[in-house]
């Protein structure tokens, strides 16, 4: 592949995420578009990590979070409240499904995991369980990069080197319908309670699961009566279940929430990334008054503070975000645009190197494999899926590379989520792109 870059550790004093490779510099982003500093454009076709979902460069949101600055940038949650955090708070009770209505505010997705974790065993040991300790989830799945969030996130590769540090916590294999028959135990949450029953309820304070899969499975979707019986599990067993909407939620599968549809309402539903649409960082955690009043009626707070937490300029930017989704009917626009995706995505399955193109609403994940007859993926060492994803950014495409959907280390996928503002000529594009990438991949293989 020829070099396009130049922007590289060591030349540059940035520590970047990654040490060995040449970065493009953005500096402009339009809707779905993005520049560089040698004026090269790449269509945005992950909105960067499932996060720019209202587009770049809406000026809309910018204004809302200059206005919240000019007015206070800044106070400690623990004095005083503002009407930033009222109103986002009232309008996030307005998305989520009753009796989803008292939020707490934070800056990233395991910020919100590991807060829900610990807002879990706290109620027990108010109420008088103090061996709910536990963290039982699905496999794979992830959850975050913090310790906490880490120990209940099933990526072998993020967390062997931390051996030692992290919690044992249990998982059991989540629905994968590419890869599983509609009545594996895995698929009807017969292994949830199989689970449960063998760690034992008393142990278990909280499940925590992603509705439809992120990253993980690669936007796999459970079958339609899957998340009531884990309601029904949960409430059988008196485990809080949180559903981590932190990459589903706030629209990307077609609806505000990507439970939504299986009209099953968790005791706990985190929300980040695309929740200011990444004009600010912030995510929230969405509970109920049952779940909070032991805790009111005792030691009185959360023990999990941050000094950005309920943040007036974060909240001014989620608040923003919210009315623009709903003035312009984006979350309709993300239903209506990812069928048109989904529709012509399928043109990639007539390719030998790609086993299966699924999800919902603007969340697309395309599973590459080796063999299509057996499913069998692509060997690890490989690197299909981060390869794929360099020679999509040569052809001017983002997407968001994704391994170890078959078994936690092997399996690649291509994700795409691009912005909800996304035009029918734009997706022709991430296709054409898409088909590009893939071709130079073919013929340089040979
Ligand atoms: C489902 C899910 N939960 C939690 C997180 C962690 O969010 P953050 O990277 O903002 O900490 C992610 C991040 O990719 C995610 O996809």
């Amino acid at each position: 592949m020829p070099v396009l870059w130049e922007t590289a550790y060591p030349k540059s004093p940035v520590f970047y995420r990654r040490l060995k490779r040449v970065y493009p510099r953005i500096v402009r982003g339009e809707g779905v578009w993005l520049t560089d500093s040698d004026g090269r454009r790449y269509l945005d076709g992950c909105s960067g990590a499932y996060v720019s979902n209202l587009g770049h460069g809406v000026s809309e949101i910018a204004d809302a979070v200059a206005d919240q600055a000019k007015r206070f940038s800044y106070v400690n949650a623990t004095a005083f409240t503002h009407d930033a955090a009222e109103e986002l708070a009232e309008e996030l009770a307005r998305i989520c499904p009753k009796p989803l209505d008292k939020s707490f505010f934070l800056c990233s997705g395991t910020d919100v995991v590991e807060a829900a974790f610990k807002l879990s065993r706290q109620h027990f040991a108010e109420t008088g369980r103090p061996k709910k300790t536990r963290v039982l989830s699905l496999a794979p799945g992830y959850h975050g990069n913090t310790i906490l969030s880490l120990s209940a996130s099933s990526r072998p590769p993020y967390k062997t080197m931390f051996d030692g540090w992290l919690i044992d916590f249990p998982s059991v294999q989540a629905p994968y319908p590419y890869r599983f028959a509609k009545d594996h135990p895995s698929m009807t949450g017969e292994l949830l309670e199989d689970a449960i029953l063998r760690e034992g309820p008393e142990t278990i304070a909280a499940f925590i699961a992603e509705p439809v899969g992120g990253s993980s499975t690669g936007a796999s979707i459970p079958r339609p009566g899957y998340w009531k019986k884990v309601r029904a599990l949960c409430d059988k067993y008196e485990i809080f279940w949180i559903a981590d909407e932190v990459l589903t939620g706030i629209g990307r599968t077609g609806t505000w929430s990507a439970l939504e549809p299986y009209g099953a309402v968790p005791d706990m539903l985190l929300f980040g990334k695309g929740l200011t649409g990444g004009y600010t960082a912030l995510s929230a955690l969405v509970t109920n008054e049952d779940v909070l009043r032991p805790i009111a009626l005792g030691s009185g707070a959360l023990l999990h503070n941050a000094t950005f937490s309920h943040s007036a300029v974060g909240c001014a930017a989620g608040i923003a975000s919210i009315r623009y989704l709903r003035e312009k009917k984006l979350v309709e626009r993300s239903a209506e645009m990812g069928s048109v995706l989904h529709k012509k995505l399928e043109a990639l399955l007539d390719r030998p190197e790609v086993g299966d193109v699924r999800g919902r609403g603007l969340l697309a994940g395309i599973e590459f494999v080796e063999n299509k007859e057996t499913k069998e993926p692509f060997a690890r060492d490989l690197r299909f899926a981060e390869n794929f994803a360099d020679a999509a950014l040569a052809a001017g495409l983002v997407v968001w590379p994704a391994t170890g959907g078959a078994d936690g280390i092997n399996g690649d996928f291509a994700m795409l989520a691009p912005p909800f503002i996304i035009t029918e000529d734009e997706i022709n594009e991430i296709v054409k792109k898409f088909t590009l990438a893939l071709d130079t991949m073919t013929a340089e293989a040979k």
